[in-house]
Order: C-alpha cells, then sequence, then structure tokens
C-alpha cells in the first residue's frame, strides 16, 4: 500500500522557516504519529468527531416551501461552471433522514451544516417561513434522537439574493441588523437543541472570493484583480465586507450571550481557513513576509476578535482603505468567539514581494507585500499534498500568539477528481492517508497543549463543489449525481473512518481493513 504522510524531513524544514512567525517548541519536530485510536483523544462531548456539509452545496430544493434564491443561486446561475448548479445538489432536503442513518452507521459524534437564510426568511427580513424553519428542526431532532451533536453555521456563502439586490449585502452596515434578526430567529428556534453555533464560514476565504478576485458569490471585484466582475472595488470591498463581518457577528453573539446562552448552554464562534505559513527561504525577508502573511491571512479577523484591533502592518500597508473601529466596536468584537472554528487543508510559502507596495493601486496582495505559493501544488491526481505539519503550525501559533482558545477544526479533507470507474472511486486510499496524518498530527498538537475540541471530516458526502470544480470530491460518501436517485455509496475512508469511531487503533493493521 502506498504510503505518504509527511515525514520528518517536511516537518524539519516547516519548522526550520518558520520559526520567526511562531515559537515552536521542539516537541513539534515529532512527526505525526500513525498508531493511535479513538481513546487517545478525551471522550465525547469534552471533543467530538463528526463531519460536515453546507446547505446550498448538499439540500437542493432551491425552489421549494418558500426558499428564495440566495447570492450563491444567482452566482451558479450565472453560467460560470458550465450548467452546473445547487439546484438540486444532494438533494438532502428530502433525503436528511436517510443520510443522518448512513452518519449513524459510520459513528459520527456530531455532525455539522448550515443554515440557508432565504430558506427561513425568504426575504432576507420579514415574515419567517414554517416550512423551513420545520426542515432544520426536524434534521436537528433526527440528529440528536441518534445521538449525534449537531453544530450548526448561520452564514456559509449564502445571503438572500433580495438583500443584495436591495443594498448591496456584506458591503452595507445594513447588513448588521438583518443578520442579527436572522441569528435571533435561528436561536429562539432551534438553540434549545444546538450545543455550537458559528456566525460565518471561512470569513477570510469568503471576502477574498467574493470581493477581490470575484471567483465566489457574490463575484464583485475590479480589474485588474479580477475578471468578469459583477460590479465592486477589488481595492476596498474585501476590507468593507470584512468589518461587517465582524460587526455583524457581534451583534450576533451579543444577543446570544444576553438572550439565549444562559438557557440555552450552547457555544458561539466564528470560523476562517489556514494555511500553515511558511517562509519560502530562511532570508530576514522572506520570514518577515510570512509575518505580514500570518497578520493579513489570519489576524485580519483574529486580532480584532481576540484584541479588538487590526494587525498593525495591515494598518499600515492598507492605510485609509482600512475601517477602523470605534471603541464601542472595538469592545464589542474583543473577546466574542467562546471558540474559534478553523478550517485547514494545506501549507503555503510565502516569499516576500517588496515591488508590490509601490503600486499606485494595489488590492489585499499587494497591500500584503507578499506572494502566497503552493510549493507542491495540487498533484497531478487533483490531490493535496498530505503536510500536517501546517496544521501544528497554525496550533501552535493559536497558543503562542492568541492565548490558546479552545478551537475545532470544522474542515479537513482531501480532494480527489471524479473517476470513470466506480471501483477507483470508492477506494479513496488518498483520503485515508490524508485523514490518518492529519488526525496524527492533531493529536501531537494536542499533546503539545492545544486547546482542540473537537474535528470535522469536510466532507460527509459528495456535494456541489463550488470552489474546487465540478470535477473534485470530498465525500467519505460518493455520491452518484448521474443516478436519479443520487445513490450514496460508502468509500473506503467512510469504512476507515467508522472503523477508527468504532474504536480500532490506526495504525498498519487497519490498512488490511
Ligand atoms: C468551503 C467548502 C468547500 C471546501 C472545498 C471550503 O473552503 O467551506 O464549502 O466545499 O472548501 O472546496
Amino acid at each position: 500500500m502506498r504510503r505518504m504522510g509527511c515525514h520528518g524531513y517536511c516537518v524539519l524544514i516547516v519548522v526550520l522557516h518558520v520559526v520567526a512567525l511562531v515559537r515552536v517548541s521542539p516537541a513539534l519536530l515529532q512527526t505525526a504519529t500513525s498508531d493511535f485510536s479513538r481513546d487517545d483523544f478525551p471522550p465525547p462531548p469534552r471533543f467530538v468527531f463528526g463531519a460536515g456539509s453546507s446547505a446550498y452545496q448538499v439540500e437542493g430544493a432551491a425552489f421549494e416551501d418558500g426558499r428564495t434564491p440566495s447570492i450563491w443561486d444567482t452566482f451558479a446561475h450565472s453560467g460560470r461552471y458550465g450548467d452546473k448548479n445547487g439546484d438540486i445538489a444532494c438533494d438532502m432536503y428530502h433525503k436528511y433522514k436517510e443520510d443522518v442513518q448512513l452518519m449513524v452507521d459510520t459513528g459520527l459524534e456530531a455532525y455539522r451544516f448550515s443554515i440557508s437564510w432565504p430558506r427561513v426568511i425568504p426575504n432576507g427580513r420579514g415574515p419567517v417561513n414554517p416550512k423551513g424553519v420545520h426542515y432544520y428542526s426536524s434534521l436537528i431532532n433526527e440528529l440528536l434522537s441518534h445521538g449525534i451533536q449537531p453544530h450548526v453555521t448561520l452564514f456559509h456563502y449564502d445571503i438572500p439574493q433580495a438583500l443584495e439586490d436591495e443594498y448591496g449585502g456584506w458591503v452595507s452596515r445594513k447588513i448588521v441588523k438583518d443578520f442579527t434578526t436572522f441569528a435571533d430567529v435561528c436561536f429562539r428556534e432551534f438553540g434549545d437543541r444546538v450545543s455550537h453555533w458559528t456566525t460565518m464560514n471561512e470569513a477570510n476565504v469568503f471576502v477574498l472570493g467574493g470581493y477581490d478576485k470575484g471567483v465566489f458569490p457574490p463575484g464583485r471585484c475590479s480589474s485588474p484583480f479580477g475578471s468578469n466582475c459583477a460590479g465592486g472595488n477589488s481595492t476596498t470591498e474585501p476590507y468593507i465586507a470584512t468589518h461587517n463581518i465582524l460587526l455583524a457577528h457581534a451583534s450576533a453573539v451579543r444577543l446570544y450571550k444576553e438572550k439565549y446562552q444562559a438557557k440555552q448552554h450552547g457555544l458561539i464562534g466564528l470560523d476562517i481557513l489556514t494555511y500553515g505559513l511558511v517562509p519560502l527561504t530562511n532570508s530576514t525577508e522572506d520570514e518577515k513576509a510570512a509575518e505580514r502573511a500570518h497578520d493579513f491571512f489570519h489576524g485580519w479577523f483574529l486580532n480584532p476578535l481576540v484584541f479588538g484591533d487590526y494587525p498593525e502592518s495591515m494598518k499600515r500597508n492598507v492605510g485609509s482603505r482600512l475601517p477602523s473601529f470605534t471603541p464601542l466596536q472595538s469592545k464589542l468584537v474583543k473577546g466574542s468567539c467562546d471558540f474559534f472554528g478553523l478550517n485547514h487543508y494545506r501549507t503555503m510559502y510565502i516569499k516576500d514581494d517588496p515591488g508590490s507596495l509601490n503600486m499606485n493601486q494595489r488590492d489585499y496582495l499587494g497591500d500584503m507585500g507578499a506572494q502566497m505559493l503552493s510549493k507542491q501544488g495540487i498533484l497531478p491526481t487533483g490531490e493535496f499534498p498530505i503536510d500536517p505539519a501546517g496544521l501544528q503550525i497554525v496550533l501552535e501559533n493559536f497558543k503562542e500568539v492568541y492565548g490558546n482558545p479552545p478551537v475545532i477544526i470544522y474542515e479537513n479533507g482531501q480532494m480527489t477528481f471524479h473517476n470513470a470507474s466506480l471501483d477507483a472511486t470508492l477506494n479513496d486510499t488518498s483520503r485515508v492517508e490524508y485523514l490518518e496524518a492529519f488526525m496524527g498530527g492533531l493529536l501531537q498538537a494536542m499533546r503539545n497543549e492545544s486547546n482542540v475540541k473537537g474535528y470535522f471530516v469536510w466532507s460527509f458526502m459528495d456535494l456541489f463543489e463550488l470552489f474546487a470544480g465540478p470535477r473534485s470530491t470530498f465525500g467519505l460518501y460518493y455520491v452518484d449525481f448521474d443516478n436519479p436517485d443520487l445513490k450514496r455509496y460508502a468509500r473506503f475512508s467512510a469504512h476507515w473512518y467508522s472503523s477508527f469511531l468504532k474504536g480500532r487503533r490506526i495504525n498498519q493493521y487497519l490498512w488490511h481493513y
């Protein structure tokens, strides 16, 4: 069997190059363990293993029971991805009971999903749609009746199109009030049964894809930074949207804490994408560039949420295009996360790019003054290189820089290309190798005192994969999108994860499953 975990060599390279970014403890030099079992992690509910999805990517039923389009429907229907869209997706809206049964068969302890705002409040504000509420209530009850903990995201890239049309969605301050009202409805209707709320999924990626490059909904950008832009300004809007996202998050959290938390006993946080950020060379310039990349990519959200303000390097390089917090806003945003959701897939190598700061017109990358390079890129097979040291670096950084707040790894998983042969599609050994390596790396980080409370594979099943393109899949379960019934099949990775969750050790023996 081919094995590709991150070896001592790559851990060492990473560690040598990252000293300026975080103080790395010598224990990080140890490679991720590949001999572990469920019992090596704290038991649920102190630590949960799950898998995830998002509303637009799995539900389908796009025009049913009162749902109206979100910005993601509009984006998908603009032809960016040929004739593909999420109108039907996995049809989980109708198949949720059988999907929960698959989760039970797999042994999932928790399931992460998101709530479609335009399904619950079709015009973005105003009347609540009882059928939308009924769907999520039933899903939550189905999960709980099988002992699966629901982890719920309020925004996974799909605000109602009505609000985008009315005032420009996230670029307007008006969204703070509407988002808070939507959150209020969700807390009121579902909060008695939800232990973990996340306000925003991958907020940092959303604002860059949606407002700088224009490659994610709502597709806003300006030339030369993006093409086919649906209006926008890449030099300012990512910063404005981020500011409004932080204020909307903080406002929803304040409401939750004042009105619900004492009786519902849940926790609330925000989720970002993280990269292991490694200087390309050991030059001082690249090391400084890696620090800036950390400030721009992670600190953009984490610094306000933990310390109440944007990182100094951002204030310096972005200047007046970076909105500032009033003292009141800063107080509201600071400390507004009970935990952080971290999505993690890959390591990025950072190269200093001093010339970019001399340009008259700069977008986010220009302001960062650094290039983010993926050293190996995506492998020809469509897979990500396997580098769990990157996750260990992120967690170490959290510990050292942000005071070790509780974190949940909400997305981690391997991308594979669709394969014409069913056997090849189901035999996803590279996904198992990836998960094994990252779970081993996570265990190592936890042994080094990282405060991690959960790990979720992305994704539970194949879904409408807008970001990486329709050829790519992440699912533990394969969904045959050509089959009228959208039949689900367990992949090797589903069996492997299930064995682990049911108590078998992850070691060579398991490879003969
Ligand atoms: C997103 C998911 C997406 C995944 C793989 C993450 O950025 O949260 O919605 O499916 O990446 O592309």
